[in-house]
């Protein structure tokens, strides 16, 4: 099977097209023939080195990816809750549709979904349904859920998201915009930035649009609009740590990464999302996808083989929807 590795860390450069051994079935795990995988900033970081601090015992050569869409080549013993048309209970036949992510920063580290057949935990998999296509489906598989995980998480620590008010940053992006539709939906008032020139998917979030601006500037407009500033912040968009004066004092402030945690002050908690496989809340997901309630953006496929011209595009910024991988 083609894979795209590295041996080392560096520039785009680095993405070597490889051939492996195609993975043979294992006990307790199942083989999924991925069709689609998306490129996050994730990978981009854990290229260049800048995330090696996540994974410091990464073996070379390592291939990068976290999320996946693809068919079952296994009969799969699936999480308790998910289910799939025509199915037996708690199982998803080979030849299944399915999408997931695997922990890069954690037990598959090294091992992503840049192959074209990746060996996953059964219980990491949901269902695709029709009307989503694998590569929305990868766009999806961890992004959208690291977004629900996020509201989930602002509701734990602002006590309830109903009547709240929620500022997000990075809303057009997958993260983003899973969370602040998640929001909208548990009744909080939500002011989301996007990206020039993208307030018409933004609002059709449900969300205020506030101006794309620097982090003061940002938290000076959602003070302007709600007076004392929000009782909640989830930054997905990498906005400074000027950020925090956009919470009221006692507040919440939520970061998508490590490096975008400010200090806590004014009794301000602040804490930071790290996803975790949970595929019934996945599949929940997809099938918002499918019945178009969630918005899964695909800015252009490519071949896998192409993963090296992919980095430098996402880097190079400016683009509607992710990149997506396709072999
Ligand atoms: N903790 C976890 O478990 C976890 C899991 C998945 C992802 N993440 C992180 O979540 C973040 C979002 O992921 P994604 O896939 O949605 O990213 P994405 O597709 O790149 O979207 C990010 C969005 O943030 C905007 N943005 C960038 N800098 C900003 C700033 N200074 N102020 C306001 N907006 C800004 C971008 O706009 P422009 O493109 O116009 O600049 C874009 O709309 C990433 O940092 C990713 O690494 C964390």
């Amino acid at each position: 099977m083609q894979v795209v590795q590295l041996s080392q860390y560096g520039d785009a450069d680095v993405l070597e097209v490889a051939e492996r051994p195609t993975p043979q079935p294992e006990a307790g795990r199942v083989r999924v023939r991925v069709t689609a995988r998306s490129v996050n900033p994730a990978d981009l970081g854990s290229r260049s080195g800048a995330l090696a601090v996540m994974v410091p015992d990464l073996a070379f050569p390592a291939v990068l990816g976290w999320d996946f869409a693809g068919t079952l080549l296994d009969d799969a013993a699936v999480a308790a809750g998910v289910t799939a048309p025509d199915a037996p209970a708690d199982t998803l036949p080979a030849g299944t549709r399915v999408a997931g992510f695997v922990p890069w920063f954690g037990e598959a580290a090294g091992d992503g979904s840049y192959a074209e057949v990746l060996v996953v935990d059964p219980t990491w998999v949901a269902p695709v349904p029709d009307g989503v296509t694998d590569a929305q489906a990868a766009v999806l598989g961890m992004n959208a859920l690291t977004g629900a995980h996020a509201a989930d998480l602002v509701a734990e620590l602002a006590g309830g998201l109903d009547g709240a008010t929620v500022l997000v940053t990075g809303a057009s992006g997958p993260v983003g915009a899973a969370a602040v539709r998640d929001a909208v939906g548990r009744g909080a008032r939500v002011l989301a930035v996007g990206s020039a020139d993208d307030d018409a998917f933004v609002a059709g979030l449900g969300a205020e649009v506030l101006p794309r601006t620097d982090a003061a500037g940002i938290a000076a407009a959602a003070r302007a609009a709600v007076p004392g500033g929000v009782d909640a912040v989830f930054n997905a968009g990498l906005a400074s740590h000027e950020l925090l004066d956009a919470v009221r004092d006692g507040g919440v402030f939520v970061s998508a990464t490590r490096g975008y945690m400010p200090e806590a002050a004014r009794g301000v908690v602040v804490d930071g999302v790290h996803v975790e496989p949970d595929a019934p809340r996945l599949a929940s997901l997809l099938r918002d996808a499918a019945d178009g309630t969630l918005p899964a953006r695909v800015a252009e496929e490519l071949p896998l083989a192409g993963a090296a011209d992919a980095h430098r595009r996402l880097a190079d910024g400016g683009l509607r929807g992710k990149l997506v991988l396709v072999s």
